[in-house]
């Protein structure tokens, strides 16, 4: 058991996961979602991203989406994957930014259509906007432990990116698996070179679920001493860059398995479960999420639930 020990929970659902729904979710629906999971205790959220609406149509809605969120206790950190997109971000009342960047030019050109120097080439200058509206920046590595078009991933890769990011003036960092190419082995062996070189930098992980291996993932960099995880309502999420992407860790399964072991998410696992049930009736399809399904551990609690929002599409 770890008594006590805090995790924080960035609940990412609102951009991971509704960016590749493939009909447009109404931004009211949208916003009832992320109210929900404020209530629940999420205190940090990617509620949306700035990026062009051919590339990602279901993003076209974010100045609508950060103009209606509540702002009580929640960071709202929407994804930019450019100067411009800094820029409508920190107009829409952006509490933080989260800067994209893929450890490969293969996966940076599917994503933003360019390399990765390219990218490198614009960031001083997003962090020095942010930096003048006083609003930190987390740099996100996507790809950081393998692509889906290079394969492996050299890990100096990854830690470069990091180094450039820290530069620029980083508050923290992304590692995400965003192809969900990790396994435990590998998840330590880049954590342990990461905290060996950058020992300051917090860094959140943030694990999908292709090959079946995040939650291992997570387990492993909590034995390591990670603190901070990326997960999704439901467990919906997906790169639309990535083949056969798979969604995020649920947000729910996560703060099951960790509150009990001892942990605290400072999260309501019921109001959760309620906000993932709902979620699915919104989206009319079954999520992967396996404690929505389920429910808690107490009996009592599993009828209450049940009783309240009946499975729409699970049997
Ligand atoms: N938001 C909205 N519009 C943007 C934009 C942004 N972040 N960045 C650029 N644009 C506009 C430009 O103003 C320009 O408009 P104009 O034609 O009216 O002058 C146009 O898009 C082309 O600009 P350019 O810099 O050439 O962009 P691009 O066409 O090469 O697209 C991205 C690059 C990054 C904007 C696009 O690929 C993208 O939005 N990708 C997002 C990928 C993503 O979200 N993946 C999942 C999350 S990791
Ligand atoms: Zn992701």
């Amino acid at each position: 058991m770890k008594p006590g020990i805090r995790i924080q929970i960035r609940e990412v659902a609102p951009r991971d996961g509704f960016q590749s729904w493939p009909e447009f979710i109404p931004t009211a629906k949208k916003l009832e979602i992320v109210r929900m999971l404020i209530e629940a205790g999420i205190t940090e959220m990617e509620t949306t991203s700035f990026v062009h609406p051919k590339a990602i149509p279901q993003m076209r809605d974010a100045a609508a989406v950060m103009a209606g969120v509540p702002r009580n206790g929640c960071v709202h950190c929407p994804l930019v994957p450019n100067r411009k997109g800094a820029e409508l971000a920190l107009n829409s009342g952006a509490d933080k930014l989260v800067v994209v960047i893929s450890a490969t030019d293969a996966h940076n050109l599917a994503n933003v259509r360019r390399t990765v120097a390219a990218s490198l080439h614009d960031l001083q200058s997003i962090f020095d906007l942010a930096r003048e509206c006083g609003k930190p920046v987390m740099g996100a590595i996507a790809v950081a432990f393998g692509c889906p078009y290079q394969g492996d991933v050299p890990e100096d890769d990854v830690y470069r990116l990091a180094d450039a990011y820290v530069c620029a003036g980083a508050s923290s960092l992304i590692l995400a698996d965003t192809t969900g190419m990790a396994t435990p082995t590998r998840i330590v062996h880049l954590l342990s070179g990461f905290a060996n070189r950058f020992s300051q930098i917090p860094y959140s992980l943030h694990l999908h679920n292709n090959r079946g291996t995040a939650m291992a993932n997570l387990y492993a960099a909590l034995d390591l001493g990670a603190s901070t995880f990326d997960t999704a309502l439901g467990g919906i999420g997906g790169c639309p860059n990535v083949p056969h992407a798979a969604g995020n860790l649920a947000t729910e399964d996560v703060v099951f398995m960790l509150e009990d072991m001892g942990y605290s998410t400072g999260i309501d696992l019921m109001k959760l479960i309620l906000a993932a049930r709902y979620l699915e009736s919104i989206l009319g399809k079954t999520l992967p999420g396996q404690v929505m399904k389920s429910g808690p551990r107490d009996p009592k609690q599993v009828e209450a639930l049940n009783a309240l929002v009946p499975l729409p599409f699970c049997t």
